[in-house]
């Protein structure tokens, strides 16, 4: 029989039509956030799930679905599944590595060079029509040759953006629990450094680490205390990985010079300290959003819920 499978939000044309015939599936009512009730209801009797990270599948959802067997996450991080809840039903649950790396490195390089050289806020200058000539001191910005990048976290998308820092001729530090070997570290040209060394040293500081109890807030008061005065925070990875407030405040005393947020703490709510500032660029979670990406991963996931559901290995198995 075709197994019953539950779509959150429709993916794209490629990835529903290799779903067609090899599922079963029904599709929630397009919302931007689904509630855990919209999900609970329409989920009963499916064995798969196709979630969106913006999906919170908490063992609510998972007590209230006696037949599921596979929940397929269309994203890398899987913050928003409850894996203890899925491990202890013995339901897998799958990701979508390596299809957005560098997309989103290449996203963390755009919001550097905005943050660092002010480009939406000449561009919205431009287009008002104040642009009336040359001048010495206009949008005066930082530059980063020379510089050190801050990594925290050193992973997929954290390798893939130190790689196109030497293009700008940047010193680059990483800080990760797993710290590369002498020679991995040469062939990358990185320096590992302590968190607080790290934050202390580097002229831009980006974060490309998953969100888990470790790295909630791991970017706090404290922490932003000790970045470099005028120094820039990206942040692409998770948005309660930084703790927003502690960032406003150094916003708005200049205590950095500047910040480029695609995630948030309380998504997609932004505070409004930060809606306030004009040295934060602020994107609405980007970071993958190539047309050849999202269909990469629409795809990934798509395969991982079929190859589970029909009792094989998914490619991409998180647990
Ligand atoms: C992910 O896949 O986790 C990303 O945040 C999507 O851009």
């Amino acid at each position: 029989m075709t197994p019953k499978v539950l779509i959150t939000h429709k993916l794209l044309p490629e990835a529903m039509d290799f779903l067609g015939s090899r599922v079963d599936a029904e599709l929630c009512p397009e919302k931007d956030v689904l509630s855990g009730a919209d999900i609970i209801s329409r989920i009963r009797d499916k064995e798969g799930l196709l979630s969106l990270l913006t999906d919170e599948i908490g063992r609510e959802i998972i007590e209230a679905a006696p037949r599921l067997k596979v929940i397929a996450n269309c994203a890398v991080g899987y913050n928003n599944i409850d894996l203890g809840a899925a491990r202890s039903r013995g339901i897998l649950v799958t990701n979508t590595p390596g299809v957005l790396t560098e997309t989103t490195a290449e996203l963390t390089w755009a919001l550097i060079l905005a943050v660092s050289r002010k480009i939406p806020q000449a561009h919205a200058f431009t287009r008002r029509g104040e642009f009336k000539g040359w001048k010495l001191n206009l949008f005066l910005g930082v530059d980063l040759q020379g510089k050190r990048l801050g990594i925290i976290g050193f992973g997929r998308i954290g390798r893939s953006v130190a790689r196109r820092a030497a293009a700008f001729e940047m010193d680059v530090a990483y800080y990760d629990p797993h710290r590369l070997g002498p020679e991995e570290g040469g062939t990358y040209r990185v320096t590992y450094l302590p968190l607080d060394e790290l934050l202390r040293t580097s002229d831009v500081v980006s974060i490309h680490t998953s969100l888990s109890e470790e790295t909630r807030r791991l970017i706090s008061w404290e922490q932003i205390g000790l970045m470099k005065k005028g120094a820039i925070l990206i942040n692409v990875a998770r948005g309660p990985i930084v703790d927003e407030e502690a960032l406003a405040e150094a916003l708005e005393n200049g205590r950095i010079w500047g910040a480029g947020l695609d995630v948030y703490e309380r998504e997609p709510q932004i505070g409004a300290r930060l809606l306030e500032r004009d040295n934060v660029v602020l994107l609405p979670h980007i970071g993958s959003a190539t047309y050849e990406t999202r269909l990469k991963m629409a795809m990934t996931a798509a395969r991982n819920l079929v190859q589970g559901l029909r009792g094989e290995r998914p490619d991409n198995l998180v647990v």
